[in-house]
């Protein structure tokens, strides 16, 4: 699980990154929102979510650690409650992002949408994402 929680991490970061550069092209292109695409990058968020949660309940490193004692100790917090909240903050951030680009028929108003979420949870997932990434399981 936890090498494909790193792997996932890495699948994830380059479908936010496709998708936020497909939806400029078009928004500065004026051409039609592509609800695919930025279905991609909902898809492996959402997988990523459920891998995370179940890492996070088996890991010694996740709820294992959650302590008063443990909250001074950064490198523990980083684990158990930095990196899991804000990851589940920017899910959230883009399952709105794709949820309200759906509704919306204008299609420069839906790209701009899907641009503003996504941009947002890709700056908080790098905000607290754990480099180095030498240590991540998929390199070892
Ligand atoms: C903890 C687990 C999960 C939670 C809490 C969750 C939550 C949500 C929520 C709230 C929506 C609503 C978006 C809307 O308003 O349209 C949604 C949509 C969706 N989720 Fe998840 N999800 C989870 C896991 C997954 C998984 C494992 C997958 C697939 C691999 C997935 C795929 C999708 C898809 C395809 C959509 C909607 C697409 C559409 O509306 O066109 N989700 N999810
Ligand atoms: C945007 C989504 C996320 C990304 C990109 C991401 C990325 C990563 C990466 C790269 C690692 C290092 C893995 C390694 O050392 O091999 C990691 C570890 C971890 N992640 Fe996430 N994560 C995400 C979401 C979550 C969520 C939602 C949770 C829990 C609810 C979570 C819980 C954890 C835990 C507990 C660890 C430590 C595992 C261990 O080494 O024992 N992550 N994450």
């Amino acid at each position: 699980m936890k090498h494909l929680h790193s792997t996932l991490a890495i699948i994830l970061l380059a479908a936010l990154i496709i998708v936020i550069l497909i939806t400029l092209a078009n928004y500065f292109g004026n051409k039609a929102y592509n609800r695919k695409i930025a279905l991609i990058g909902l898809i492996t968020a959402h997988l990523q979510l459920v891998v995370g949660l179940i890492v996070y309940f088996t890991s010694g490193l996740g709820l294992a650690s959650f302590s008063g004692a443990n909250m001074k100790v950064a490198s523990s917090r980083f684990y158990f409650l930095e990196h899991p909240l804000m990851m589940i903050i920017a899910i959230i951030l883009i399952t709105i992002g794709y949820s309200k680009s759906k509704k919306i028929l204008d299609a420069k108003k839906a790209n701009q949408t899907v641009l503003i979420f996504y941009i947002i949870a890709l700056i908080l997932i790098l905000s607290r994402i754990p480099y180095p990434v030498g240590s991540w399981s998929i390199f070892n």
